[in-house]
């Protein structure tokens, strides 16, 4: 374990109204710390689809700021005819990924308070910044109370299994699994974190391992068929994961290969916990059935690095996160505090609390 270093940001907005989006360059990590500057729509959607940027809370943030970025040139426009470019815009940058509901709850945000601000474009467009950047900073103080009361979970001496990335590049604040695992860890419990690779994109291996070591972390990295035989020897005492989609009974979409940890935890009695911020509930869908699952390109699976693994023609499918069911879920941690089962009345009151703040 080295020097504890500082965590990488994915995003910053640099400038004012006419300012633009710094993204870190996700797909190149571990071995290249490069960022881009986003000055237009075109090159943000880009930069989501491709996953340069990612995580369910920092697409929405990322892509609240393009909104405002797209609607720079548009602020010498009448009002309706702004707010007319506006849902153009917003529709175009929902299409991006349609698994985490935190890119369209923020969206819906930013709508409200370009209609809600009377007044010029101008004014509408600042309004728009406005609620960028709250929802930024609501983020953050969302990951930092999820990782007091997570971390209130995890034991001292404790292995404890992760999947994909849910750190600081994931959010615009600590992270949710990963902010609960390195909050436990600066209390000083000894933990030892097992980190899935995170097949087909390597969220994981690349990004969940560098982000732990720079926090000083203890991590090993497995294979994500080995998380079962990890599991079989005794070697983990919970499972810690985020979300990009929470249903109302509880049912929580995640990165793929989530649901194949939640069964193995479940017929071995090792807890299932799922860090999530209320965003990232969403309560018009009853159950995880009805969550949009993305379908990401079959190249992600054939190649590996730049190089074929498998033949041309071979059909792929490519789903990007699957569903695991309450009944698999130990307790929701959310910044509100833990919901624990029966969901469907806990969540209704987690939004009520929040709705009443
Ligand atoms: O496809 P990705 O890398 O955007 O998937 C990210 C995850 O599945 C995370 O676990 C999830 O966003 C929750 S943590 C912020």
């Amino acid at each position: 374990m080295g020097a504890v270093k500082e965590p990488l940001r994915a995003l910053e907005w640099v400038g004012g109204a006419d300012g633009h989006l710094r993204l870190l360059d996700q797909t190149r990590l571990p071995g290249c710390v490069e960022a881009i500057e986003c000055r237009d729509v075109d090159s943000l959607w880009d930069a989501i689809r491709m996953l340069r940027v990612r995580g369910a809370p920092a697409i929405g943030v990322a892509a609240s700021y393009g909104l405002v970025l797209g609607l720079a040139r548009a602020v010498h426009l009448e009002p309706d005819a702004f707010l007319e470019r506006m849902r153009e815009l917003s529709s175009r940058l929902r299409a991006c990924r349609p698994t985490g509901v935190n890119l369209f709850a923020c969206l819906d945000r930013l709508e409200a308070a370009a209609r809600q601000q009377s007044g010029s474009a101008r004014r509408k467009h600042a309004a728009l910044l406005d609620a960028a950047r709250a929802l930024e900073a609501e983020n953050a103080a969302a990951c930092e109370a999820m990782a007091r009361y997570g971390a209130e979970r995890i034991l001292d001496g404790w292995g404890v299994l992760t999947h994909c990335n849910t750190g600081p590049l994931a959010t615009a604040g600590a992270g949710t699994a990963l902010g609960v695992l390195v909050h436990a860890h600066r209390q000083g419990k000894r933990i030892r974190v097992y980190a899935c690779e995170t097949r087909p994109l390597l969220q994981g291996a690349r990004i969940t391992t560098l982000e732990l070591r720079n926090a000083g972390l203890d991590v090993v990295l497995l294979c994500d068929s080995a998380a079962a035989q990890v599991m079989a020897e005794g070697r983990v005492q919970a499972a810690v994961v985020g979300a990009d989609r929470i249903a109302a009974n509880g049912d929580v979409a995640n990165k793929i290969g989530t649901l194949g940890l939640a069964v193995n935890a479940a017929a071995r009695g090792i807890p299932f916990y799922v860090v999530a911020p209320i965003a990232t509930i969403d309560p018009a869908l009853p159950s995880g059935s009805a969550i949009p699952i993305e379908e990401r390109d079959p190249g992600e699976v054939t190649e590996l690095c730049g190089g074929r693994i498998a033949p041309a023609d071979v059909p792929v499918y490519n789903p990007a996160f699957d569903v695991t069911p309450h009944g698999h879920v130990t307790a929701i941690v959310t910044e509100a505090g833990v919901l624990e089962p029966p969901y469907g009345a806990a969540i209704r009151r987690a939004l009520q609390s929040r709705t009443a703040n």
